[in-house]
């Protein structure tokens, strides 16, 4: 029997999320928490596995492409990509990363399965044609994805994205192991939805919106600095510009803000939400007792992991 695996890690935004739909830069960077898939032969297949998400784990079986949401429809995706047609393959993913709070779940999925499928049918991805075909998965979910969350989360490290740059997707070399917490909480609504009332909320005062986009865009090109210089204190005081400015836009919510005031007084040199809002997923930056900062997370009812960003092997 023929037992195949890939894995991907999540990513976390340390900068200039939402800027980015306007065309500002953005910085991401990969998790050491991840997804893993094994791609196995099973005459029922193709069946998907997912016992980590959802509260009895998710479960479904391809035989056709009607009538199936986007799960269902994302494995379609992904074995189009990887043109074996329908083959008696059970693919299971399983990690330790939440589903849809902005930690770049989707995109994990959609690489991690790549990667399984490309060696169950005898020949690997190479690194473009797995893009292209997690670019083809993530536009299940995504509609039009900027494309960052599966780019960093296959080429691992630090990126820098700016969407009409002339070089849209460079690495930032990261000076020196950067020490970080995430948590998260239950999103209180969609990217799309957070993304569509802020497009809103810009386009009746254009100047003034696009006034906090060039102010976010100077935080993250500090930012960059920072990570290159390895300054954790200035990375910090920027987490917490970044953070106010999210703030002025409106895409925080009160559990984003009692996450960022939690770590905050837990000893976070700085502390911001990452990913969309509204909820979902808050990333800080804790050189000093990550656990107690955890443990402390927990006791409000979040989840949280303490996690280290990797110095760039330069
Ligand atoms: O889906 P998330 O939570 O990783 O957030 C996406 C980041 C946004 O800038 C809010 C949207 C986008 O398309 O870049």
């Amino acid at each position: 029997m023929r037992v195949a695996t890939g894995a991907a890690p999540g990513k976390v935004i340390l900068f200039g999320e939402h800027a980015v739909v306007y065309g500002r830069p953005a910085v991401a960077a990969a998790l050491d928490h991840g997804l893993g898939a094994i791609a196995e032969h099973s005459e029922r297949g193709p069946t998907l596995d997912i016992p980590a998400w959802g509260p009895k784990g998710l479960r479904l079986r391809l035989d056709g492409q009607e009538g199936l949401d986007a799960i269902g429809r994302a494995l379609a995706a992904a074995l189009d990509a990887t043109e074996v047609g329908r083959p008696e393959v059970a693919v299971t993913i399983d990690g330790e990363l939440p589903l849809g709070v902005g930690l770049g779940s989707s995109a994990a999925f959609a690489v991690s399965m790549l990667r399984a499928l490309g060696e169950f049918r005898g020949a690997p991805f190479e690194r473009d044609a797995l893009l292209a075909a997690a670019g083809q998965v993530e536009e299940v979910f995504h509609g039009t994805p900027s494309g960052i969350d599966h780019t960093v989360i296959a080429d691992g490290g630090c990126l820098r994205f700016q969407r009409d740059a002339e070089e849209p997707f460079r690495a930032v070399q990261v000076a020196v192991p950067v020490p970080l917490v995430v948590a998260w909480a239950p999103r209180e609504g969609t990217t799309r939805e957070v993304v569509a009332a802020l497009r809103r909320r810009h386009d009746a005062m254009p100047e003034l919106y696009d006034g906090l986009f060039d102010a976010m865009t100077m935080v993250t090109e500090a930012g960059v600095r920072a990570l290159e210089s390895g300054d954790l204190e200035a990375l910090g005081r920027l987490f917490d510009l970044a953070h106010g400015y999210l703030n002025a836009c409106g895409v925080s919510s009160l559990v984003n803000e009692r996450m960022v005031t939690c770590a905050r007084d837990n000893g976070a040199l700085g502390a911001k939400l990452t990913g969309a809002g509204a909820g979902g997923a808050m990333v800080a930056i804790a050189p000093r007792a990550p656990a107690r900062m955890v443990s402390a997370l927990f006791a409000e009812g979040f989840q949280a992991f303490a996690t280290t960003l990797s110095a760039s092997e330069t």
